[in-house]
């Protein structure tokens, strides 16, 4: 006969964590994320590879580019780059990210000299950016013709029609630098010249890079930057089952300090295959998690496979729509407590503590403290950071609002069938996802300061400082319907500006 669970499987709204004694020590300046990502002998050894704040970006296209790779590893956590392109385009990604300098940008607002001025600023609505290069051939590959600031035009006084080459600041007038100057020598010469972006060019007059002003103070106010010894930012990388032999060497040779098998169900003989692959070819020196599970049994599966971390979540992202194509899946809060608890019951057996990341499913910052609460080490989004200016994506206007693409990974648009692998020579017929907007919300840095500001406030209200104490000794209610109700704003008439309610 078939197993039954009795009692209906649960998503975070349903949940709500319950105060605890908050000593003075409590504060919100007093708490660590610092949380594993990979295992380790916990008690006996330092984990390897931590996170300085417990949130990685989704192995998506519209999620998980370089740009979000420096940004998110900037505030302490990882993206893990799509798998979904070619092994070549996926390993050059990765080989960007870890040579990318911090305070060096790549300039992705390129012009061609004879472009015009509604080509200027649509180009800015587009990028956010009002640093302008003036190439050859309006590539950043072109040589460098001069710069374009929203200094160097007046919209109210100048046709549309002007010429970028009217009223560019042109290259014999610009202070540059060669390639090869310091960060501190750069700004050096910021300061000098009272400039606010610096191009740096190479040898044949192209343009490599901008520093601009702002981004050195930046790069001196993030504590939390998550680097490796030679002091790049540490990112992950997307692999799949089908062509680990030829992907995995491509990107341990770019440089990725972790992999993860993306799937949408990972309880199979093929993730044992790649991680066996992995193991037999590199031994522990290449860290890998595997994914997703929603059960012990799929954990245990897993870790006992040699899985660097597990993740756990089927169907509950926002895009996917794999429960109602195939019935199959688990609420996220049931998921993570169970699989939690399995990672316990393995590191009371082995010594070996395997870090377990809830992926997909959250929704309000809220969610994010009740599943560490609940026994996730980390936290894997993909809606939550689609929406900032660091996605791989276009800001539209739609309506007078402003939206940025983000479709599942199982959708038409991404094409990413290996995800949804099964064996066999055939490619699925079906979508698992949807391609949908998500309200545009500005960087990365300032929405993830401020969710994990909430996070931190609520840990002092459980009196936890810390991800392990929350796990530990953290108080976890269900709420009914009716007392959902009463958790937001009712009975009142609101004003229209409230922007915190949530609908
Ligand atoms: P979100 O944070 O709720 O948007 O969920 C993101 C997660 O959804 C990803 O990390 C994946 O695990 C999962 N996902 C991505 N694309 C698809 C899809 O097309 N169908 C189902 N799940 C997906």
């Amino acid at each position: 006969m078939a197993l039954y669970f009795d009692e209906p499987s649960r998503t975070f709204s349903e949940y709500l964590l319950v105060p605890g004694y908050s000593s003075a020590e409590c504060m919100p300046s007093n708490v660590c994320l610092k949380t594993p990502l990979i295992k380790y002998r916990k008690g006996q050894e330092e984990c390897p590879l931590t996170l300085n704040i417990p949130l990685v970006s989704a192995i998506m296209q519209s999620v998980s580019g370089e740009q979000m790779a420096i940004a998110l590893a900037t505030e302490g956590g990882i993206s893990f780059i799509y798998g979904s392109q070619s092994v070549a385009s996926e390993a050059a990604m990765v080989a960007r990210v870890k040579s990318y300098k911090a305070g060096f940008v790549c300039s992705d607002s390129n012009l061609r000299p004879d472009a015009t001025l509604s080509d200027v600023l649509a180009l800015k609505e587009r990028t956010g950016h009002s640093t302008m290069a003036v190439t050859e051939d309006g590539t950043e590959a072109g040589r460098l013709l001069g710069i374009l600031t929203s200094r160097d035009y007046r919209v109210s006084r100048m046709s549309l029609d002007t010429k970028v080459s009217e009223c560019m600041t042109p290259f014999d007038s610009l202070v540059y630098a060669k390639e090869g100057v310091s960060l501190k020598e750069a700004n050096d010469i910021i300061w000098e010249h009272k400039l606010n972006a610096l191009p740096i060019i190479d040898d044949a007059g192209r343009l490599k890079y901008f520093v601009f002003r702002k981004d050195y103070s930046s790069h001196k106010e993030n504590p939390n930057e998550l680097l490796d010894a030679d002091k790049r930012y540490i990112v992950g990388a997307g692999i799949n089952t089908r062509d680990y032999e030829e992907r995995v060497p491509a990107l341990v040779e770019a440089g990725a300090d972790v992999l993860c098998i993306d799937s949408s169900e990972g309880f199979t003989e093929w993730q044992k295959r790649t991680l066996d692959f992995i193991r037999g070819r590199y031994g522990d020196s290449v860290k890998v998690g595997a994914g997703n599970v929603v059960d012990r049994e799929g954990f245990l599966y897993l870790a006992k496979a040699g899985a660097d971390f597990v993740k756990v979540g089927i169907g509950g992202g926002s895009i996917c729509i794999t429960r109602e194509q195939k019935g199959i899946g688990r609420g996220q809060a049931t998921a993570v407590i169970e699989v939690a608890a399995a990672r316990d019951e393995y590191f009371r057996e082995t010594g070996i503590y395997v870090p377990i990341c809830s992926d997909g499913g959250i929704v309000y910052d809220y969610h994010m403290t009740l599943a560490l609460a609940m026994g996730a080490d980390f936290l894997m989004l993909g809606r939550y950071f689609a929406r900032f200016d660091e996605s791989p994506t276009n800001k539209l206007n739609i309506n007078g609002n402003y939206v940025k693409e983000y479709w599942g990974e199982g959708s038409n648009r991404a094409r990413n069938w290996q995800r949804y692998d099964l064996g066999g020579a055939s490619k699925l017929s079906f979508e698992e996802g949807v391609d949908s907007y998500v309200p545009y919300a500005g960087s990365l840095k300032d929405n993830v300061t401020l969710s994990l500001n909430k996070v931190k406030s609520t840990m002092c209200n459980c009196g936890c400082l810390t991800i392990p104490e929350l796990q530990k000794n953290a108080k976890i209610t269900l709420v009914s319907a009716t007392s959902i109700v009463e958790g937001g704003a009712h009975d009142v008439i609101l004003k229209e500006n409230n922007v915190n309610v949530i609908k």
